[in-house]
């Protein structure tokens, strides 16, 4: 699976975005180290915060499916249409990274298209991160 085919199928997630009240389309594809792919989008709530973003939508599908190993997650987010701008992770779904992968190798790729990505480990987004190792 490479970071084209994984960004593709973040781009085909964020279709299925439910957004009433941002309108702020979010996808995410979780690729496990077994090479399966979880898809997410964001899921927002009336009342505001039950809302769930694209990235823990992934990640507790997997988890709940028994997935434990994960290698990277790609993410594309905007307003409807083609994103324009990379969509980062927020803290809350960086934290969720960290509990369930190695910081040095999970990467986390954002994308505005197949084409143009970023590609970063986990670490360099959430530095010094508090994880399962640190207790
Ligand atoms: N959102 C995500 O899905 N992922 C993020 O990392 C940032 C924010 C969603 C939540 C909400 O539905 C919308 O984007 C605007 O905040």
């Amino acid at each position: 699976m490479d970071n084209r085919e994984l960004i593709r199928l973040a781009l085909e997630a964020r279709e299925k975005a439910y957004v009433p009240y941002s309108k702020y389309m979010v996808g995410a594809a979780l690729l496990a180290k077994n090479g399966k792919v979880y898809q997410g989008c964001n899921i927002e709530n009336a009342a505001y915060t039950p809302t769930n973003c694209a990235e823990r939508t992934a990640f507790f599908k997997a988890v709940s499916d028994g997935e434990r190993e994960f290698v990277a997650i790609a993410i594309v987010g905007g307003y409807q249409g083609a994103p324009v701008n990379y969509a980062y992770p927020c803290g809350v779904c960086r934290q969720v990274m960290m509990e369930f992968c190695n910081p040095k190798e999970f990467r986390v790729i954002t994308a505005v298209s197949e084409d143009e990505y970023m590609d970063k480990t986990l670490a360099e987004m959430l530095p010094h991160g508090f994880g399962p190792s640190s207790l």
